[in-house]
């Protein structure tokens, strides 16, 4: 279990894990049509002030009535004023969540599971390789990397949608695109007027782009059908199995490792993940 895991819940009721602290929406970003984005922070100052997590972490998040499901954490530790959640509409809790404003409350149950190994990529080039709303924990990442800009080599940021209004984060993508210190390839399924960026699916501009393996971490997120594609290209390429990061979406409920929801084989993704590398991926039976 993270060591981070529960350290909001815990103050409030040491037996109950389940209890969610309670936060305040403090602002709502509509990224696309079927994507908003929620700065939130803890009601509980003290306990705002506390709250640490790492990129790649999840939380429970519940809407009072409605239900409670998992979302990447998108914002970065370096910038702790609040932290972000990413939200894509499917169903009944991201419908109800979508619903919310700015001032409302939500159930936090936050940090959950392991994140991106930071220290072991410091002194490394990171290829980020997403897709739709995958990008939401690789956010997270890269802002952390470009605050601590310094630590790490070549930055490369591969990301998909399926049209250029899918595309989520457009205040960041236009910072990444002016900065010189990382390199923005953006990708759209299929032409659309005006568009300057590419034109084709993720995993076939990461073989065009051929990025080297060479003190290189390539870590990818996204749909399922378009990770399958990239961990292929990124073998094709050269990349070793400890070299290639992923994160894994299973339905989860608890989120700590008692319900037995989330395993694959002898793993809980809600604790032994979400990150995963190649490496790992590889020990777990094949249920994906
Ligand atoms: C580790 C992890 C991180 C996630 N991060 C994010 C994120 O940052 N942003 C985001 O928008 N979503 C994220 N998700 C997916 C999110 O949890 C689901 O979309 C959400 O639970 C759907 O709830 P709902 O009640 O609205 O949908 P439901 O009514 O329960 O389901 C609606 C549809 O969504 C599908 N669905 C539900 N849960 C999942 C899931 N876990 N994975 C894939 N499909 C699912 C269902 O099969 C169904 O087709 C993450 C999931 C996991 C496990
Ligand atoms: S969600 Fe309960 S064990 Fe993982």
């Amino acid at each position: 279990m993270s060591e981070f895991t529960t350290i909001v819940t815990s103050d409030k009721d040491a037996t109950n894990p389940y209890l969610p602290e309670i936060g305040i929406i403090k602002k709502v970003v509509k990224e696309t049509a079927g994507i908003k984005s929620f700065q939130v922070v803890l009601k509980d100052e003290e306990k705002m002030k506390r709250f640490k997590f790492k990129p790649g972490q999840v939380a429970q998040l519940s809407v009072f009535g409605a239900g409670e499901s998992t979302f990447a954490i998108s914002s970065s530790p370096t910038r702790p004023e609040y932290f972000q959640f990413s939200v894509m509409m499917t169903g009944e809790n991201t419908s109800a969540l979508h619903e919310l404003l700015e001032g409302d409350e939500i159930g936090v149950r936050a940090p959950l599971g392991n994140w991106f190994d930071y220290e072991m990529m410091k002194g490394k080039n990171i290829v980020f390789v997403g897709g739709g709303i995958g990008v939401a924990p690789l956010r997270s990442l890269i802002l952390f990397m470009l605050d601590n800009r310094s630590d790490y080599g070549d930055l490369k940021v591969i990301y998909g949608a399926r049209t250029p209004n899918d595309l989520c984060f457009s205040l960041d993508l236009k910072d990444w695109q002016r900065r010189e210190d990382i390199d923005l390839i953006l990708t759209v399924d299929t032409d659309f007027p005006g568009w300057e960026g590419k034109v084709g699916f993720v995993p076939v501009v990461l073989g065009e782009e051929d990025p080297s393996p060479k003190n290189t971490i390539a870590i990818t997120c996204g749909p399922p059908i378009m990770i399958k594609f990239v961990l292929h290209e990124l073998e094709r390429i050269g990349f070793g199995d400890k070299q290639v990061i992923t994160t894994l979406e299973r339905r989860m409920k608890c989120g700590i490792g008692i319900c037995g929801r989330c395993n694959i084989g002898y793993k809980y993704i809600c604790v032994d993940g979400p990150v995963f590398t190649m490496e790992e991926l590889k020990e777990l039976p094949n249920e994906m």
